[in-house]
């Protein structure tokens, strides 16, 4: 079929996907939802409307272009809020910080049909997908508080030691920078700045570069949730407002989700580095290991999913497969076959799995990339490679050898490298070498060989998928990466645990001080002294 016809006239959009382009002049500072009279960011969706022989992308709204004035103001309410870390919110039980994020999700799940158009529209996702992108984030949240108010429980006891009597809990850090990226721009958000939040630190979030106004809808909530000051919302410029708010040293933790490269231009504009905590989700360039006894149809079936779903965009991906010899051509003839089977289409066609990609001027990148392994030897073995506008017929590219940009650098798009190898050690001198270290999939039945690639890749990597895909869920397993690819860990759990800092309140136990914390518990003077059990 003809790219071009893939992309619908306006008459072929169902009414329930349609959107209404939204300028969006508002922006959450203080506690107020503030008017932006100057300058707006044009939201252009990767959907193309066909009209003749002319293809148009959709100009879908507006968002504001705030300055460095405005996003000193944020960072002014935020650290006013936090007020020395005796600032209402902070100082709040962790109850009542529950009791705050519950309404919030409450009012979160009425914006669903909302949000979910607006991921399709702002950055490609299906509508299969972008509902699983809402209701993951969800199930996150709810999680979130079910694992805060357990560790609450652990921590709401003594200890006494070698005669010293202590309460130990996690206590927040400050005022907190959220960053997300465009490829899970509500989830990926969502899962730093939730927990953030909940642990008692005062926030400032920046939405994705792409799916921006699918915030819109969640300002007034965060207004109406949490006392002023304390979740603050910045829409702009990056290079514009980033800058200041690092430079002015009043960032205590800075939560990024996006490329290295960003990440230290950011982390280093701060003036304290040992002051600045960092949990960073970075670049990741995941192989897969096609074993010779591997299971074909297994294989075959976890790596399209793993290197395509959502077009490649997703930092979890499979971006480079290691296929043995012996199977290399049986693997690339089923493999293409099963890609080129896969339906494009837009987000709301039923069963399709390839999109439109939201990053402007991406398909060239990615035909330069194709290009350069073209010139050195490799080829396009499926029917791949076309493009049309914002959308890429996903690319099997093989043979790829070292010196091949697609060999080390991540595509984040619908191209599947394909490298042959004999021996593991190549696999594992590759993974050594590479400089990231999210993840590897390993397919193959004999236990012996197997163990071996698992035993050699655990250090190089976080974690090994055998005979499946590489993935971040199930959301409570620790997520994160060495070298290039992460900085902290990530899940329910362990988020709670990046966001605070474990603080003591300790005393000798005489018998003075029994009787002053005896007091304190008694007349329940303290929110840090206490033994209250949420039940
Ligand atoms: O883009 C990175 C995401 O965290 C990946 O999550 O593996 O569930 O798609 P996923």
């Amino acid at each position: 079929m003809n790219l071009k016809q893939i992309f619908p006239e306006r008459k072929d959009i169902a009414a329930n996907y349609a959107v209404k382009r939204v300028d969006q002049k508002e922006y959450l500072v203080n506690g107020e939802i503030r008017i932006w009279n100057g300058q707006t960011h044009e939201i252009v969706s990767p959907i193309c409307v066909r009209d003749g022989d002319k293809l148009e992308r959709q100009v879908i709204g507006s968002t504001p272009l705030v300055g460095e004035k405005e996003a000193l103001e944020a960072l002014d309410a935020a650290v006013k809020a936090w007020d020395l870390g005796r600032g209402e919110w902070p100082a709040k039980s962790v109850e009542d910080r529950i009791a705050c994020v519950q309404k919030f999700v409450v009012g979160m799940q009425t914006k669903r049909d909302e949000i979910v158009n607006l991921l399709m529209w702002e950055i490609g996702k299906s509508y299969k997908d972008s509902c699983k992108e809402f209701d993951r984030t969800i199930q996150y949240i709810v999680e979130t508080i079910d694992a805060l108010k357990e560790l609450d429980r652990v921590s709401s006891r003594f200890q006494i030691v070698d005669g010293i009597v202590a309460q130990i809990r996690r206590s927040p850090y400050g005022t907190v920078l959220c960053m997300g990226p465009f490829n899970y721009p509500l989830n990926e958000t969502f899962t730093t700045l939730i927990p953030a939040l909940i642990m008692g630190n005062t926030v400032i979030f920046k939405p994705a570069k792409y799916g921006v106004l699918l915030n819109r809808p969640l300002l007034e909530l965060f207004r109406d949730c949490f006392p002023k000051g304390v979740v603050n919302s910045l829409y702009g410029d990056g290079k514009v407002i980033i800058g200041p708010l690092m430079k002015s040293g009043k960032i205590d933790v800075l939560a990024f989700i996006g490329s290295a490269k960003t990440a230290n231009i950011i982390e280093k504009q701060h003036p304290y580095p040992n002051r600045l905590r960092t949990i960073l989700g970075l670049n990741a360039k995941n192989p897969a290991i096609i074993l010779e006894d591997a299971d074909l149809s297994v294989a075959v079936k976890e790596a399209v999913t793993g290197s395509l779903s959502y077009n490649g965009q997703r930092c979890t991906a499979l971006k480079i497969l290691f296929v043995h010899r012996k199977i290399v051509d049986r693997f690339l003839e089923e493999f293409s076959k099963a890609v080129d089977a896969l339906k494009l289409g837009m987000p709301w066609d039923e069963d399709v799995s390839i999109t439109p990609l939201p990053e402007e001027g991406k398909t060239e990148w990615l035909k330069s990339m194709v290009d350069d392994a073209l010139a050195k030897g490799a080829k396009i073995v499926n029917k791949g490679g076309e493009i049309c506008e914002t959308l890429y017929k996903p690319a099997v590219i093989y043979p790829v050898t070292p010196d091949m940009v697609l060999y080390n650098e991540e595509q984040f798009g619908p191209i599947v490298p394909v490298v042959q190898f004999d021996r593991d050690e190549e696999i594992i001198e590759y993974a050594a070498h590479s400089t990231y270290g999210q993840q590897a999939s390993v397919f193959g039945k004999d236990p012996i060989r197997v163990s071996r690639l698992v035993d050699a890749l655990v250090n190089q990597v976080c974690r090994v998928n055998i005979n499946c895909q590489c993935q971040r869920g199930p959301d409570v397993f620790p997520f994160t990466g060495r070298k290039d690819s992460a900085e902290g860990t990530l899940s329910v759990s362990d988020a709670l645990r990046a966001f605070s800092i474990r603080t003591i309140a300790a005393a000798k136990a005489t018998d003075q001080n029994k009787e002053l914390i005896r007091n304190i518990l008694k007349n329940r003077n303290s929110s840090f002294i206490n033994t209250d059990f949420i039940l």
